[in-house]
């Protein structure tokens, strides 16, 4: 029998259209990570997924923009992309991909599915055809002069000058996005909708027997379904995408929304292909009443995934596992403004990377989680966070500690003295910042762990400076010894705690010290505090962070104040 308990983590996909920035990491990325880790520290089975979302015009129009077959173009980006989270030190198991066989079998049967149980319904829709591109074109691409403020690059679904919304047939002068041909006409085309008003009653039961979701989550769930939830067209006029398995569709292709999601579970499929010996899929998603699932998003992906994808799994009438908790996350603004790929404004994450390591971003924007309202970036706060807490916090307390060992007593640690009350004291405060950072993890409440993290590394530096080993190595040379024994447990207890939030900064400490590089949750302070025992040899402690300057941040600020990336 086992008790361990099975964890399924998804963060949201990532659209394939090019590398992301730092809003989407902390949007959902990060905290997925974190919480993963976390999860497995405490010793669940972790099942982390994630995938590129290589579908709909975006995908297209990047392609075509880079001058490739988009089939290249997606190969090459998920390369990319994969490479700078693994970097980031995000803990994927799996990162798939949406444009996988795997995907597009399991679109296409949950699409016959949906349709054998008569949740499917053909309509005709009238929209706009361009001669030039031989495609039809989605409002968005299609552009012209908006009526009302003559703005000349007014987009078919609103003006951007003046914030109207607008249908492409208002547009003066249209013309399409994609070749800037002026020859369009209005074409009726076959779609088919999901009839999701016809799930309503299935989606309000189960949104009730969803437990605990945090406001931001519920509320907007709650508008949707206030407001009415209409039926939702799930086909496009595309050549790229899953193709529509219907007759009198070929040549039509489903929605990106429709078959993003469904890679959540095809993702896992190809995890398991990748060992049939060794992995299940099935476990994670198939009556798979024993395990927890947890979806990590920010907050405009909350619609589709309260109410579109679970109207997908609930209406195929069959055993899939659907979500338990979903975590969503506002938005980080940058430098006061919004951060926007199309714009290139912003810092992405290869410039992120190449400026500095994975650690140092990762913890400002856990630290600075935008959890509940939104969150600012700027240089200058990032610059104060990274000062303080990395550099002045935790990286003085393992160099002074580290550096103690190693001038005083050769590198190894002293076995002399027993513990007293100062060392009680210690344990008991610990134990209480213990307890607080495993509440606040198991309720993915980013910015208060990471100020508990940051707690307890100044109880350690407190300790240190209280026990004053500096001063009583000569005098009283066996408190000195339970005095650096102590602080030397804690700088592994600092790094353990730190471990979900700066893992290579962590492991490098764990290293040093000779512990294991994957530290699980302490089973208690007291215990931490006396895992290291004297005798042990520990190494030069590694340089953990550079401080950043004034002049680093002016530098960057004004680096990163241009709209234009290139
Ligand atoms: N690509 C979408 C975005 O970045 C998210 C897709 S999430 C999934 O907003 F549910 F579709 F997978
Ligand atoms: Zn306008």
């Amino acid at each position: 029998m086992t008790d361990i308990k099975k964890t399924l983590i998804t963060s949201a996909l990532p659209y394939i259209n090019g590398i992301k920035h730092l809003g989407n990491l902390a949007g959902s990325l990060l905290p997925a990570d974190i919480h993963a880790r976390y999860r497995r520290q405490t010793g669940d089975d972790v099942l982390f997924i994630c995938a590129t979302d290589e579908h709909g015009t975006p995908a297209e129009l990047a392609s075509a923009e880079a001058g490739l077959p988009i089939a290249v173009y997606c190969a090459q980006q998920h390369g990319i992309q994969a490479d700078i989270y693994r970097r980031l030190g995000i803990s994927f198991d799996h990162f798939g991909r949406s444009s996988s066989p795997q995907n597009q079998a399991l679109t296409q049967h949950f699409f016959k599915s949906l349709d054998d149980r008569g949740f499917i319904e053909e309509r005709t829709l009238n929209q706009v055809y361009s001669l030039d591109d031989r495609r039809f074109l989605p409002d968005r691409y299609i552009v012209g002069t908006c009526p009302h403020c003559r703005f000349d690059r007014a987009r078919g679904d609103q003006c951007e000058n003046c914030s109207r919304l607008l249908e492409p047939t208002d547009l003066i002068r249209p013309r399409s996005a994609v070749s800037g041909g002026t020859n369009l006409e209005v074409r009726p085309t076959k779609h088919l909708f999901l009839r999701q008003q016809a799930l309503v009653g299935a989606l309000e039961t189960w949104l009730a027997s969803r437990k605990g979701w945090p406001h931001l989550v519920t509320s907007i769930a709650r508008k949707w379904l206030d407001e009415g939830i209409q039926d939702r067209c799930i086909t496009r006029d595309l050549a790229w995408g899953v193709p529509v398995p219907k007759e009198g569709f070929e040549g039509k292709v489903f929605y990106v929304w429709f078959d993003a999601p469904i890679e959540y579970i095809a993702a896992t499929q190809e995890w398991a292909d990748a060992d049939p010996d060794n992995r299940d899929w099935k476990k994670w998603w198939w009556q798979a009443d024993d395990v927890e699932y947890l979806q990590f998003l920010g907050k405009d992906n909350v619609p589709f995934h309260t109410v579109s994808f679970p109207c997908t799994l609930l209406g195929s009438g069959e055993p899939w596992k659907t979500v338990d908790v979903i975590k969503g996350v506002s938005w980080l603004t940058y430098e006061g403004q919004k951060f926007s790929t199309s714009q290139h404004r912003g810092v992405f994450l290869d410039q992120a990377l190449d400026l500095l390591p994975a650690d140092y971003w990762r913890w400002w924007l856990a630290a600075n989680a935008p959890e509940g309202s939104d969150a600012a970036f700027s240089f200058e706060r990032f610059a104060a966070g990274v000062n303080n807490d990395l550099a002045d916090t935790f990286g003085n307390l393992v160099n002074r500690v580290l550096k103690f060992v190693i001038a005083k007593y050769d590198g190894v640690v002293p076995a002399a003295g027993k513990t007293g009350e100062l060392e009680h004291s210690l344990a008991a405060e610990l134990t209480q910042h213990l307890a607080n950072l495993k509440s606040h993890q198991e309720e993915r409440s980013l910015r208060k762990a990471a100020d508990e993290v940051r707690a307890i590394w100044s109880v350690a530096n407190a300790y240190l400076v209280s026990g004053a080993p500096w001063s009583h190595v000569i005098k009283e040379p066996d408190h000195a010894a339970v005095v650096v024994r102590t602080s030397v447990n804690l700088v592994a207890l600092a790094a353990t705690v730190a471990w979900p939030f700066i893992p290579t900064t962590a492991e490098r400490v764990l290293e040093a010290l000779g512990s294991n590089s994957e530290p699980s949750w302490p089973s208690s302070a007291a215990e931490a505090l006396a895992l290291i025992e004297g005798g042990r040899r520990i190494d030069v402690p590694p340089i953990l962070f550079e401080k950043l300057s004034a002049e680093w941040v002016e530098t960057n600020r004004a680096k990163f104040a241009g709209v234009d990336r290139h």
